[in-house]
């Protein structure tokens, strides 16, 4: 395709702009996803295309220095406050003089790599520019999450948002979304008979969604501490995950069918358990607030109130600083009632989906020990790079390629994301506990208590 594209980063120095949308926009030219397109970078220091650019080169590996020099070609630096109204006459003089040059259509993205504070300002004047005035669908406008930080925010942003544009026009980000095998789980469960007359409470004994990283907060620890886990993880990455498991079939994959089916998941949606906890050494982080109880770790127990799930319990478990990174769904399948074996193993039948390292799907199926009238597990198991090579796009560069191409399929939805503040919100300003654990352990040592009264076995 050859797409002709602006690409407005408000927020271009910071770290999302340099690891993951410089990155993005670099492979979309490399595999000439874009040809004719500019980039201008906003921010509020004093900076330059060409810093901001070798930033970004060192999270792109053994990248070739021709397309880093096209791209620097096409773009410009403009440092303005966000919060200047006069600053983004500059702004909009200063794009159209870079569409001019290349000759570009005018279809524009203005993607708001900053914190959601930022938001309403940005939105209210970039309004005031000739050139966000709408032709069609265009310009798009992108938001990171967090969208909000309470129902109440979600809803403001909202309603000032689509006051000024279309939602047509909006994509609520969540780089999830964009990954491949998230966006498998779909018609791996609709396309396949063998999932999918199973996939309800006759034949699932529960789910479980872990999202568990190593790292600290790190240099995050300011933006950390005023959102927590819950705010973080759990009103986006993991609801998104949950609906994509729980919805009905959309009557086609595209934007609004998918987005409709979503929307009902997170309206049956209730979280019924919580356990919090912190890690030992979070407020030494900088930017964190001494007496801070901003939790690090959440395992949650959900259930959607449908006719296909109820009953099915859904486990949640996400943190920081823990022994292991791992982004993993599994679907646990009920045992089979059965006497033709003389073994049958208690923790098996399970599909497992493999997010982040090694992303793949396996599935678990007993199957006879040569020589023994006995099963044991064995996993059938399907390694993405294996079968499409090491290169399959990265998230964000999935993500861009279809705001270009006017799909919402992947972005979420005004009315979803104020449900989901909505199921989260009593569990955020209720009072509880927030338990210390160890880094680089598996969670504090109350979970094991939890674990117990909720009956979840996790699966390791
Ligand atoms: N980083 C990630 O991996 C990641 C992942 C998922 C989602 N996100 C989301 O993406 C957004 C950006 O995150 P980030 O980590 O990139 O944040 P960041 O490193 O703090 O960057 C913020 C950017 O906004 C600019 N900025 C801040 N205040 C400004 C103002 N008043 N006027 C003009 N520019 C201003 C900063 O410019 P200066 O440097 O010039 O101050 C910087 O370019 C957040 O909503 C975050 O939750 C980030």
């Amino acid at each position: 395709m050859e797409e002709r594209v602006t690409f407005i980063v408000m927020g271009i120095t910071g770290d999302l702009a340099k690891r993951k949308l410089l990155p993005a926009i670099y492979n979309l030219v490399l595999r000439k996803k874009i040809e004719n397109f500019a980039v201008v970078g906003v921010s509020r220091s004093e900076n330059s295309m060409k810093s901001v650019i070798g930033d970004a080169k060192k999270f792109v590996k053994e990248s070739d220095q021709e397309i880093w020099d096209e791209i620097e070609r096409r773009s410009k630096y403009i440092q303005i406050d966000f919060d200047d109204s006069e600053g983004y006459k500059v702004f909009g003089k200063n794009c159209l003089e870079i569409e001019e040059k290349f000759k570009l259509s005018g279809k524009r993205i203005f993607y708001l790599a900053t914190l959601p504070e930022h938001f309403p300002s940005i939105v209210k004047n970039l309004k005031n520019l000739k050139m966000s005035s709408a032709k069609g669908n265009w310009p798009k406008l992108v938001f990171e999450k967090p969208f909000g930080h309470d129902l109440s925010s979600a809803r403001d942003l909202n309603e000032t948002i689509l006051s000024l544009f279309k939602e047509k026009q909006i994509y609520r980000i969540d780089h999830y979304l964009g990954k491949e095998l998230v966006a498998n789980i779909s018609l791996l469960r609709f396309t396949n008979r063998v999932f999918e007359p199973l996939w309800c409470r006759d034949h699932i004994e529960n789910i479980q969604i872990i999202l568990n990283e190593d790292l600290t907060v790190g240099s995050r620890g300011e933006f950390y501490d005023k959102y927590g886990v819950l705010r973080d993880m759990v009103q986006s990455h993991m609801f998104q995950l949950l609906s994509l498991i729980a919805m009905e079939s959309p009557e086609k994959f595209e934007g609004e069918s998918v987005r409709d089916k979503k929307l009902e998941v997170f309206k049956s949606l209730k979280i019924e358990d919580v356990l919090l906890g912190q890690y030992d050494s979070y407020k030494l982080e900088k930017g964190v607030a001494q007496n801070s109880t901003t939790p690090t770790f959440a395992v949650l127990k959900a259930v959607v109130n449908t006719p296909r799930w109820k009953g099915v319990p859904f486990f949640l478990k996400t943190g920081k600083a823990l022994g292991e990174t791992k982004a993993v769904i599994y679907v646990k399948f009920k045992e089979v009632n059965c006497s033709l074996s003389k073994t049958r193993p208690s923790d098996t039948d399970y599909l497992i989906i493999n997010l982040k390292t090694n992303e793949g799907i396996a599935l678990e199926v007993n199957t006879k020990i040569p020589g023994k009238n006995e099963v044991e597990p064995v996993k059938l198991d399907f390694r993405i790079k294996n079968k499409y090579g090491p290169n399959t796009p990265e998230a964000y560069e999935s993500l861009i390629e279809e705001i270009i191409a006017e799909n919402q399929y992947s972005f979420v939805r005004n009315d979803s994301i104020e449900y989901c503040w909505k199921v989260l919100e009593p569990w955020m300003k209720m009072e509880q506990p927030v338990y210390k654990y160890k880094k680089d352990s598996n969670g504090p040592k109350e979970l094991s208590k939890w674990n117990d009264k909720n009956k979840v076995r996790w699966r390791s």
